[in-house]
């Protein structure tokens, strides 16, 4: 027996009070896009449901603007909902093709993939192997622009209790078989005419340039500001990138630390301390540490923009304070030189994106 009824994109379908849209919209046979149950359990949201409330309400959800996330909102009343069209996922496997090192404790790591994934840039998928759980990580491309045939390419950090460990080149040699899926995530890359403000921390950067490439070749009328930051400039591993989004054109690119005071031309300060002035024309993508991303989500939401968030779930065995203490110690070492560029293995074919 229904209470009341929601109309999601057009359909409308019996609901209870009290229960969650995903699972009313679900039980009336109606896909909406989410991540794997088990990986959102986790505090931080995946952003993967999130939808547009029309009009009516709903409780709770998150909202940001006009959207609730569809897997913790819950029905109040009648209520319009719409949902964007987004990819079937695919359930596949990969193999470890290589490693290259991107900056002290954070590598690229690029396999091969057995079925094509279609994501859309800012998309995520689910990787694993044997019997560990499935961690969530966004492909993107080499930073030099380049794209490879069937292959993707992931930043990783090396973490005591992520996926891959902390020295992942030793443990997940070429040749490894990975369990993927996907693509999930709703804050994928639209098009569109205004500007696209592009924010990362971190290793949130992945999402961030395969979203800017994309942007510069499919959409090249659309003015990019990209702001890319890290608590460490020895993190700052995106300098390839940004010299590429230079030579396309982009004019608005900014590297900043919030840790130990950077040199120039890296700026001091966190990611929000240098967000251009936001206008209702932008869409504003953002991505990495949580409390970043929903306060740049926040501000981008008051200045009447849209904006889609890619917020990084730490691995619950993942010791934050404890690592936050080392790193902020490690950064009053004289820096690590910076790692040799390496050549992808011969066995990447390549091509140029068009
Ligand atoms: S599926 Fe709703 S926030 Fe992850």
């Amino acid at each position: 027996m229904s209470d009341t009824f929601l109309t999601i994109n057009g359909t409308r379908v019996p609901a209870r009070m009290g229960e969650t849209i995903l699972a009313a919209a679900e039980t009336a046979g109606l896909r909406l896009p989410k991540d794997d149950p088990a990986l959102c359990a986790h505090a931080t949201p995946c952003e993967s449901c999130r939808i547009r409330l029309e009009s009516g309400g709903v409780a709770g959800g998150d909202p940001v603007g006009q959207t609730v996330l569809a897997c913790r909102a819950t029905v109040a009343g009648e209520a319009t909902l719409t949902a964007e069209p987004f990819p079937r996922e695919v359930k596949s496997a990969a193999e470890v093709l290589a490693w290259r090192s991107l900056a002290p404790g954070i590598s690229e790591l690029i396999v091969l993939v057995d079925k094509p994934v279609p994501y859309l840039p800012g998309q995520h998928v689910t990787l694993g192997f044997g019997k560990a759980p499935l961690r969530r990580f966004t492909p993107t491309l080499s930073l030099d622009g380049l794209r490879e045939l069937d292959t993707l390419h992931f930043h990783i950090r090396h973490r005591p209790g992520g996926l891959f460990g902390e020295r992942p080149e030793e443990r997940f040699r070429p040749g490894t078989r990975l369990k993927l899926a996907g693509p999930y995530g709703h804050s994928h890359l639209r098009q569109g005419d205004g500007r696209l403000v592009l924010v990362s921390s971190g290793t949130g950067f992945s999402a961030i340039w395969s979203m800017a490439v994309a942007a510069r070749l499919g959409q090249p009328h659309r003015p990019v500001h990209l702001v890319a930051s890290a608590h460490d400039p020895r993190d700052l591993y995106m300098r390839p990138a940004i010299e590429w989004l230079a030579r396309q054109g982009v004019e608005h690119a900014t590297l900043c630390a919030s840790g130990a005071h950077p040199l120039p031309p890296i700026r001091h300060g966190r990611a929000m301390l240098h967000l251009p002035v936001l206008s209702p024309g932008d869409s504003v993508h953002v991505a990495g540490h949580p409390a970043m991303v929903q306060a740049v989500m926040q501000a981008a939401a008051r200045a009447g923009a849209k904006t889609y968030g890619i917020p990084h779930v730490p691995a619950p065995a993942e010791a934050g304070v404890v690592e936050r203490i080392t790193r902020y110690l490690s950064s009053r070492k004289p820096p690590a030189p910076a790692p040799e560029p390496q050549p992808l293995p011969a066995n990447v074919r390549q091509i140029r994106p068009l």
